[in-house]
């Protein structure tokens, strides 16, 4: 059982955040045009800061924990959390997951998704789209009286039956007042953890599958993390607002 309150909002609060809640799905339609062979993936990081700036927002990734930079771009067997670097050029047949979080006025607001490098196989197209698929299902796990943990159980019989496998590790997470707060959306079973979704919760689902082994392996850098195996990996993210009756989804553009 989690011991941390979730906060709910108030309507006023609602209507604030959802006025101001487009600008991180709007870095990532705006930054395909530049996910394209050659580029570094430290020049994709400044071409999405300046725009997140242009629009009076900040990147919240940077000095978090001391991570170095405005955003993660994570390609083929890494899961997450790739800092960008002037030596990571993208390349043909790669797949490239892009996560901006940013904030205004002290919200909070998270998503990624993934991009194709020009050529890329029918393996890892199929694995972006059962990522895809997979967060849909998630989704449609949220809305109030339902329990969180459900949402890990459909995503799994989903991925597993297609031979696929969820990384456990990382989980999906309360956001709004800080980047990371409760309700943690565990991506694995949990004992006792009967956390019920309520109307003005807000939380982020990011499902990470892999193609084969579920494992993972943390870089000496401390934030890289790759397949144990050297397979693909693919991840979405959205920010979920719990409604009256349903969910809204605030990051989208
Ligand atoms: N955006 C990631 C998430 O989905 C967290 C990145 S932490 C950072 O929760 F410091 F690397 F930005
Ligand atoms: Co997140
Ligand atoms: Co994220």
């Amino acid at each position: 059982m989690s011991k941390q309150k979730v906060i709910i909002k108030n309507e006023t609060q609602i209507a604030g955040i959802k006025e101001a809640s487009r600008i991180a799905a709007l870095t990532l339609d705006y930054i395909w045009q530049y996910v394209k062979v050659w580029i570094t993936t430290e020049e994709l990081d400044h071409i999405c800061n300046a725009f997140i700036m242009q629009n009076g927002w900040k990147s919240a990734c940077i000095g978090y924990h001391q991570y170095p930079k405005y955003t993660c771009i994570s390609i083929n067997d890494t899961i997450c959390h790739w800092i960008p670097s002037k030596s990571e050029v993208l390349k043909d047949w790669d797949i490239v997951n892009i996560d901006v979080t940013v904030f205004k006025a002290w919200y909070f607001w998270d998503t990624s998704r993934m991009y194709t490098v020009w050529n890329v196989s029918k393996t890892a197209l199929k694995l972006i789209e059962v990522t895809k698929k997979a967060l849909e299902i998630w989704i449609s796990q949220v809305f109030p009286g339902n329990y969180t943990s459900n949402i890990w159980y459909e995503i799994s019989k989903y991925v597993e039956k297609l031979g696929y496998s969820v990384v456990r590790e990382y989980t999906g997470h309360g956001i709004w007042l800080q980047f990371h707060e409760e309700p943690y959306i565990y991506h694995k079973a949990q004992k006792n953890n009967w956390t019920i979704m309520a109307p003005g919760m807000i939380f982020t689902i990011e499902p990470m599958i892999n193609i084969w082994d579920h494992r993972t392996k943390l870089l000496k850098d401390w934030w890289t993390v790759k397949t144990s195996d050297w397979n693909l990996s693919a991840q979405f993210e959205h920010t979920i607002l719990v409604t009256e009756d349903w969910y809204e989804i605030l990051t989208l553009a």
